[in-house]
């Protein structure tokens, strides 16, 4: 078969990973030839691709970012964009399409799965917060950066006696703020599920700070808002896909908290730092696995489906099942273990 691969959205560590399993077997197993396209949807559209076979991928493995390069561009979006998208895969004669991506790029694969294209997804979101897969790879990676940040951020901020606010990724769920919170001895955890209170956490604060002089590390995710009426948000531009342009709640969160308590606070974003490097083992392994099974469902015929890990298993699920809903932090994760340290 002739197999397109994309990768598209943000990107994240283990992308390469799944490249090199998908090209690696579809070219071994079942001697594929493949057609990399070029920064996601927009190389559909565009029609630019790259060559891509097994010598192409030797040594991408541990490589952070995607070879094939990514954009946030959106098909239905664009003036002809599926007009031009499906010219290009009966050009290309693409007879299948691996699409790896989280729920903009997967939400764009399923209507044109729906059009007739053959396609298979893979899952990728740095933010881990799509409902059908218990993980996604990249997650693990960032959470490590965030939770080194944190260990380091602990004793610049012990020596001060400050506090620091800590701002990590999380656009609608907060799995990274709250697992690099866990691992790094967060003293509070605020993420986009639940709006905080403001009035709430100064408390915590000086009752921690009460207590002797402990530094405090504030991580919020990017996503986190107020509850309503209590802390005055900057609004932000949109994307093609109507998303807001995050970050730099942290700066307002830490006005707040040094006007409130008077303990002297600091921000540090962390930003794209956690997108970009080295894979962990654990995303790496992931990541490989998720590409062998896309290869594998190509070959099944299972298009308009996407793959996903249940119960440590590699399934099946069909991509409109796979965006139906968030996944969002369990509270007894957040309630349970992350607040227990808090103050
Ligand atoms: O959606 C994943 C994500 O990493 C979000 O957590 C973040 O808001 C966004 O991407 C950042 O996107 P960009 O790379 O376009 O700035």
């Amino acid at each position: 078969m002739r197999v397109g691969v994309l990768t598209g959205g943000g990107d994240c560590p283990g992308l390469n990973a799944v490249i090199r399993a998908v090209v690696r077997k579809g070219e071994v197993s079942y001697q594929d030839e493949f057609v990399g396209f070029l920064d996601g949807w927009r190389g559909v559209i565009e029609e630019r691709t790259t060559p891509l076979d097994v010598e192409r991928c030797r040594g991408i493995l541990p490589r952070g970012g995607t070879i094939l390069g990514t954009s946030r561009t959106n098909p239905y979006k664009v003036d002809g964009g599926v007009t031009n998208a499906l010219h290009t895969l009966r050009s290309q004669r693409i007879d299948a399409l691996v699409a790896i991506g989280g729920e903009d790029t997967l939400g764009v694969a399923n209507k044109l799965a729906a059009e007739g294209v053959s396609i298979v997804g893979v899952p990728k979101t740095i933010d881990n917060d799509l409902a059908a897969t218990e993980v996604t790879f990249g997650f693990h990676t960032a959470v490590q950066i965030a939770m080194e940040a944190i260990d380091r951020l602990h004793t610049t901020a012990e020596s001060h006696d400050r506090v620091i606010v800590c701002e990590v990724m999380g656009r609608h769920a907060g799995w990274i703020a709250t697992y690099a919170g866990i691992a790094g001895g967060a003293a509070e955890v605020l993420v986009p599920e639940e709006p905080f209170d403001i009035d709430e956490i100064c408390r915590n604060l000086k009752a921690r700070h009460a207590k002797g002089p402990f530094a405090s590390i504030v991580v919020v995710a990017e996503g986190a808002v107020p509850a309503e009426g209590t802390m005055a948000v900057v609004s932000r531009e949109v994307d093609q896909f109507g998303h807001v342009r995050l970050g730099g709640i942290s700066n307002q969160l830490a006005e707040e908290i040094e006007a409130r308590t008077g303990y002297e606070t600091r921000v540090t974003i962390l930003g794209h730092v956690q997108r970009g490097g080295t894979p962990t083992a654990f995303d790496r392994v992931l990541a490989t696995r998720f590409g062998i099974a896309a290869i594998d469902a190509v070959h099944d015929r299972a298009f308009g489906q996407m793959v996903a890990l249940q119960a440590d298993t590699i399934v099946r699920v069909p991509l409109a099942d796979a965006l139906a809903s968030l996944k969002t932090v369990d509270p007894e994760l957040l309630h349970g273990v992350a607040e227990v340290f808090y103050g």
